[in-house]
């Protein structure tokens, strides 16, 4: 039996934190090689708030090393930037032409933006019809995402939907793929970790980052178990374990945040190691093998699409 498809996009955003490591990478490792994959770097999505040429083309590299780092293996999974397969941006037009302006609205996304009272560029209202044509055009089962993205994964399936019943059916719907309990990791504050809250850890920090950030952490003085330590000590041992150190160190949250450090610390160490050694030629090289399997898949439905739509 031939393996189900699973498809994920990766936003090159600048440096990965545990976060990001623990709400997508890690449940990415753990059964991407059960699949046949798709490793996508969404560097179209990124200019919605990205408008600077060189920061992008280093951020798509450094994702890349991050993810190699982190143990992808180029060999098991096809990796390619979005931006290599023009058929991304033309699928996404033609599903924009077939969802209303009012469910566009619904996205969460687009409307914490206008909530905050803050102009939001077409390129993100429209932001979930590409990420449906990310998805749709490789037809994908299982689309492995944190928890704020299980929205998008709707999107693409209605997008499906929608292209199926106005034409015929040649988009199969896929389904999200939530690892409970990691979907959104606390950062440094209590509040989820997000570079937009300065409240990460960085995953390939060096030591004197990553303890600046431990030692950082959020802790109130009226309980004994300083929570926002021990949110993010979960996510490297067991409650079990942890509820003995945390008793054993009532109220001495110094000692506690010191534990937690040592665990991050060995935790980060080989994958900073790692990633020193994958060279921009490498990334290039495994870019450059991905767009062309990518392209393969990407043009002959395409190739449906139009002939579907009537282009051709
Ligand atoms: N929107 C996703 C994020 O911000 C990135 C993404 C783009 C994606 N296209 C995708 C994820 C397709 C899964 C499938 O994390």
């Amino acid at each position: 039996m031939s393996k189900k498809r699973l498809f994920t996009g990766l936003q090159p955003s600048g440096t990965l934190h545990i976060g990001n490591y623990f709400g997508a990478l890690k449940p990415f490792l753990d059964t991407y090689t059960e699949y046949d994959s798709y490793l996508m770097v969404a560097d179209y999505h990124s200019l919605t708030t990205l408008k600077n040429g060189d920061e992008l083309r280093r951020n798509t590299i450094d994702v890349v090393k991050d993810y190699l780092a982190a143990g992808v293996d180029p060999n098991k999974a096809i990796i390619f930037k979005q931006s290599s397969i023009s058929e991304h941006t033309e699928l996404a037009w033609i599903f924009e032409c077939l969802v209303s302006v009012k469910f566009l609205e619904l996205a969460h996304a687009y409307k914490d933006k206008v909530a905050k009272g803050l102009e939001a560029n077409a390129g993100l209202f429209n932001y979930p019809m590409l990420m449906a044509a990310d998805i749709l055009l490789y037809d994908t089962d299982i689309v492995p995402v944190g928890r704020d993205q299980q929205q998008h994964v709707e999107y693409a399936r209605e997008a499906a939907k929608k292209f199926n019943l106005a034409y015929s059916n040649l988009f199969k719907e896929p389904t999200e793929k939530i690892v409970e309990g990691v979907g959104t990791v606390p950062g440094t504050d209590g509040q989820k970790m997000s570079k937009s809250y300065k409240n990460t850890i960085p995953l390939f920090g060096e030591k004197e980052e990553i303890q600046k950030a431990v030692m950082s952490i959020v802790t109130d003085s009226t309980g004994e178990r300083p929570e926002n330590v021990y949110a993010i000590h979960k996510l490297f041992r067991s409650e079990s374990e942890l509820n003995k150190l945390y008793e054993e160190n009532k109220g001495k949250y110094k000692n506690l945040k010191e534990a937690l450090l040592l665990d991050v610390e060995n935790f980060v160490a080989p994958l900073r190691e790692k990633r020193t050694s994958i060279t921009d030629e490498m990334v290039m090289d495994v870019l450059k093998v991905g767009a062309e399997a990518a392209r393969l898949q990407a043009a002959a439905k395409i190739t449906m699409v139009r002939q579907e739509i009537g282009i051709i």
